[in-house]
C-alpha cells in the first residue's frame, strides 16, 4: 500500500551546514511516527521541508502518492498537511476560539462553519473554557493545547507536532497523550512527532524515525530503535529513560 506521507532523500543545506541529508521514510496512514534525536540533528528542518516553509535543495515528499515537494505552505496544508511550530506563535491578541477559526478557515468557507468546527476542536482538547480569552493569557500547557487545536482546525489527514509536550508537567503529558492517542485511534488521524519525551514516544508510536547530525541512523519499532546501540550513543546515552 502507497504510505500516507514519502520522504525520500531530502537533503537542506543552509550555507555550509548539512542541515538534512539524503533523509527517507514513510509514515503508514493510520499510525503514529516519532522521530527523534539531538538538538541540532535536522527534525525541524525535515518538518519545515515538508510543510513547504523551504525547499529542499534535494529529495522529494509524496502524500498519497501525490508529489507535494516545493508547494507553499498554505497549498501543503489544503493538501491535508497540519502543523505545529516548535516555538508556539499564535496571535496574541485574538481570542483563543478566534485563533482556532483562523485554522478552520483553511477548510471552511464561512466563518459559521469555522466557528463551529472551532468549538469542536476546543471541546477536544479540554479548552472549550478558555475560549473567549485572548491567547496570549494562556499558561504553557494551554498554549501547547491551543497550538495542536489550530492544526487540528485545519482538518489534516496528517498532523505534523513539534515538540507538544516540551516544558509540560508529567500530569500535563499524560493529559496530552491521551488527547493524541484517541485522536488517533477513534479519528483515524496519523500523526508523525518530533518529541523528546522518550516516555510518551514510548507509549504512542507505531514506529520510530532517528536523526543525528542531519542523516537517518535508525528507523524501526520503538523497542529496537532503544536497543540499537547508535541510538544509545548518539542520543539516548544522555537522555532519562
Ligand atoms: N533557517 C535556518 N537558517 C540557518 N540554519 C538553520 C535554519 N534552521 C535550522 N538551521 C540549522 O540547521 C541545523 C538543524 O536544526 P533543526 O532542524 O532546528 O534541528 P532540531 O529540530 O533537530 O533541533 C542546526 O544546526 C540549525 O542551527
Ligand atoms: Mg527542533
Amino acid at each position: 500500500m502507497v504510505p500516507l506521507l514519502d520522504v525520500q532523500n531530502l537533503s537542506k543545506r543552509f550555507r555550509g551546514l548539512k542541515a538534512v541529508s539524503n533523509v527517507g521514510f514513510a509514515v503508514p496512514e493510520g499510525k503514529i511516527v516519532a522521530l527523534i534525536g539531538p538538538n541540532g540533528a535536522g527534525k525541524t528542518t525535515t518538518f519545515n521541508l515538508i510543510a513547504g516553509v523551504f525547499p529542499p535543495d534535494e529529495g522529494r515528499v509524496r502524500l498519497k502518492g501525490e508529489t507535494i515537494t516545493g508547494l507553499k505552505p498554505n497549498r501543503v496544508c489544503a493538501a491535508g498537511i497540519g502543523r505545529t511550530f516548535q516555538i508556539v506563535k499564535p496571535f496574541g491578541q485574538l481570542s483563543v476560539e478566534e485563533n482556532v477559526i483562523v485554522g478552520a478557515l483553511a477548510r471552511e468557507s464561512s466563518v459559521e462553519a469555522a466557528r463551529r468546527q472551532a468549538r469542536t476542536v476546543l471541546e477536544r482538547l479540554g479548552l472549550a473554557d478558555q475560549a473567549a480569552r485572548p491567547a496570549r493569557s494562556l499558561t504553557l500547557p494551554d498554549r501547547k493545547r491551543l497550538e495542536v487545536a489550530r492544526a487540528l482546525a485545519t482538518r489534516p489527514t496528517l498532523l505534523l507536532l513539534d515538540e507538544v509536550l516540551a516544558g509540560l508537567r508529567p500530569t500535563e503529558v499524560d493529559r496530552m497523550v491521551e488527547v493524541l492517542r484517541d485522536l488517533n485511534r477513534r479519528e483515524g488521524l496519523t500523526i508523525l512527532m518530533i518529541e523528546h519525551v522518550m516516555r510518551a514516544v514510548m507509549a504512542l508510536s507505531d514506529q520510530v524515525v532517528v536523526l543525528d547530525h542531519g542523516e537517518k541512523i535508525a528507523d524501526g519499532s520503538p523497542a529496537e530503535v532503544v536497543a540499537d546501540p547508535r541510538v544509545v550513543e548518539s542520543y539516548l546515552g544522555a537522555e532519562d529513560l
